[in-house]
């Protein structure tokens, strides 16, 4: 039971947990705040880039098709059924996720976080809450079905585990300035 939660945590997240990672790859270039400020701090900054959160998206998506072609395969390996993505969830989930990272560097520097502060719970889990929001919006029925109580509980405890797993090495390989 907890090893098909997990896994199915895993799998249904996957493209959720892809672009900003991609994001931190590919970013660089015009901040989509354009340099625009809101009192005297910058709107979002210039930690979040249109070519990081494009790229970032279209990753996330192209892993969910991806993951639609080993659907079946997976599921007979693990015999755990593995979800498909209808397009509603392969969008939501990647621009849920990017849009959920965007909106926490908006709350940071409204809270006088500088670029690259940390802010706990809210950087492992800021595209959880917003690929799962914006998936909703978009295939509430694959939320409902794909989304179980054991399901969610899966994702929110592995969720900052594999975060700060990841950024550490991506700090460590020197692909980011924080090791958060
Ligand atoms: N990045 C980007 N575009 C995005 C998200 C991330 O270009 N939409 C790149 C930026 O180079 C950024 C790096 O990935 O510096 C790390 O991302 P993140 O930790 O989210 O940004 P921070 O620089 O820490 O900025 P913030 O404090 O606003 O989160
Ligand atoms: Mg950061």
């Amino acid at each position: 039971m907890i090893t098909a939660a997990v896994l199915t945590a895993l799998w249904a997240m996957l493209p959720a947990y892809i672009p900003n990672n991609v994001a931190v790859l590919a970013g660089g270039g015009r901040p989509i705040d354009g340099g625009r400020t809101l009192g005297d701090r910058r709107l979002l900054g210039d930690g979040k880039t249109w070519r990081g959160a494009v790229a970032g998206a279209l990753a996330g998506v192209a892993v969910a098709v991806v993951l639609n072609r080993l659907a079946p395969a997976a599921t007979g390996a693990l015999g755990v059924p593995m979800p498909t993505f209808p397009p509603g969830a392969m969008i939501g989930l990647a621009a849920g996720a990017v849009l959920g990272d965007i909106g926490a560097s908006f709350l940071k520097r409204r809270t006088g976080r500088e670029r690259g502060a940390a802010f706990p719970g809210v950087d492992q889990l800021d595209f959880v809450v917003g690929a799962l929001l914006v998936t909703t919006v978009f295939a509430h029925e694959w939320v409902r079905d794909v989304f179980t109580l054991g399901v969610v509980v899966a994702v929110v405890v592995i969720t900052p585990v594999l975060h700060v797993g990841t950024n550490a090495l991506a700090y460590g390989l020197g692909l980011k300035d924080e090791p958060w």
